[in-house]
């Protein structure tokens, strides 16, 4: 195992799960983005559901080699979900994006900032199920957001409330330590992904 795979520069997709318009997920991503962008040395790709066409009917069990992201989420050593809960669950096109694809998460850590009424707490657990079955793991820590809409300043930009930033560094701590972890499990089990 050479150092390089072990300690180079960690590369973080943002999933964005909302593809409404208008939709909350905007000043958020915008906020994680801002964050993110200060705090790490990273390469960070936003990857918006709503700019990426996955039809459904074109989905097949394992992946599908004609992705226009597959490129994207392979490179990435972890993944962030930027989720809102609808019907106590996660949106269907955070569960197509994840169908669509399968050795793209394999081996890679996933944390979540949900966000909705009660802060997509509902939709993150629910994901938690889901992710084993791609052999992806869930990171503790995670960054819920109650009503976001009512932190909203006047240009329409996310304010955190009290906690939210300690949240999403504590998130992104135990992020980046599975993704070094894991790194190196990528490298040792290469057929474990296939
Ligand atoms: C179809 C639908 C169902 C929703 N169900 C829930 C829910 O079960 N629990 C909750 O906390 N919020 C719920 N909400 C509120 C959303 O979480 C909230 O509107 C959020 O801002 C949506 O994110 P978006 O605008 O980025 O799509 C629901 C919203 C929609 C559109």
């Amino acid at each position: 195992m050479t150092e390089d795979v072990l300690d180079g520069r960690l590369r973080i997709a943002v999933v964005i799960g909302s593809v409404r318009r208008p939709r909350m997920a905007d000043p958020l991503a915008a906020w994680l983005e801002r964050e993110l962008t200060a705090a790490y040395r990273l390469d960070l790709d936003m990857i918006d559901l709503a700019s990426v066409s996955l039809p459904m009917h074109e989905m097949r069990a394992g992946g599908a080699a004609v992705s226009p992201i597959a490129g994207r989420l392979a490179d990435a050593d972890a993944f962030v979900f930027l989720t809102p809960e609808y019907n106590h669950s996660f949106p269907a096109p955070v569960k197509n994006v994840i169908d669509w694809h399968f050795t793209e998460w394999a081996y890679k850590p996933v944390a979540f900032v949900g966000y909705g009424g009660s802060g997509g707490v509902r939709a993150i657990e629910q994901l938690r199920a889901v992710f084993p079955e791609l052999r992806a793991t869930t990171v503790r820590e995670s960054v819920l957001l109650p009503m976001p809409w009512e932190h909203l300043d006047a240009d329409g930009r996310f304010v955190p409330p009290p906690g939210a930033r300690q949240a999403l560094h504590a998130t992104m701590r135990e992020l980046q330590v599975w993704a070094r972890a894991l790194r190196s499990l990528r490298a040792a089990d290469p057929a474990g992904r296939e």
